[in-house]
């Protein structure tokens, strides 16, 4: 069982990803955190994000380690994930990896939930449920926010809006594996829902989904 959960920066895809694993027993992989930590590996070691080689180079050596950092999660690295992954080059170097967790999940799981921006598009053509998860741009730039706040980062809205907007239109604008839903992806504007809701609302696709199989 593969679930393609597919959506711009803040949509609530990584809490949906991880409560969906849980609730069904599946592994779950954030690839997102993939371009991070080749953004993270360049900006340690100086380089620009902007070097495609060296962005390839970075995304060919990645370890398992490197996904454990404390930092991944900060904008700087966000912002650098963004601009990587625009390298048509570095994300044929991750592709393996994403198709290999969905395919044989690791700890013995039957399945996998995988989130990320082009995982119905081209990571998982063949997943069986495929969920195009989006939000308003003030309601996401609101709850990047409120996250950042709670990790005690200092954000003002009118900046994480405009990051927020910059951040949509590079992963939309680019040539490689764009933002879009896959033709058969049901989209959800989650702008009016709140985790619990769109938690219960995927739930019941996925079982409804299953049961006629
Ligand atoms: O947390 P947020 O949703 O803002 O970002 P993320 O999911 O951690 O991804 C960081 C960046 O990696 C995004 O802005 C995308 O450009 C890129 N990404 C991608 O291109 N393809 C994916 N499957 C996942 C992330």
């Amino acid at each position: 069982m593969i679930i393609a959960i597919d959506g711009p920066s803040a949509a609530g895809k990584g809490t949906l990803a991880r409560r969906l694993a849980a609730a069904l027993d599946l592994a779950c992989l954030d690839t997102g955190l993939l371009y991070r930590a080749v953004g993270a590996k360049l900006l340690a070691g100086g380089q620009m994000p902007g070097d495609r080689a060296a962005a390839e180079r970075a995304a060919a050596n990645l370890m398992p380690g490197d996904l454990s950092q404390a930092d991944l999660r900060s904008e700087a690295v966000g912002e650098a994930a963004s601009e990587i992954a625009a390298h048509p080059e570095v994300r044929a170097r991750l592709l393996a990896f994403q198709r290999r967790f969905a395919t044989e999940p690791p700890d013995g799981k039957v399945g996998a939930v995988l989130d990320g921006r082009d995982i119905a598009t081209v990571v998982c053509p063949q997943a069986d449920v495929k969920i195009f998860l989006t939000a308003g741009l003030e309601a996401r730039a609101a709850r990047r926010l409120k996250e950042l706040r709670e990790r005690g980062e200092e954000a003002i809205y009118p900046r994480v809006l405009q990051e927020m907007q910059d951040r949509d239109a590079r992963d939309s604008g680019r040539a490689a594996a764009p933002l879009r839903p896959a033709d058969d992806a049901i989209v959800l504007d989650t702008t009016e829902m709140d985790s619990d809701a769109v938690f219960e609302a995927v739930l019941a696709i996925t079982r409804s989904r299953f049961a006629g199989a």
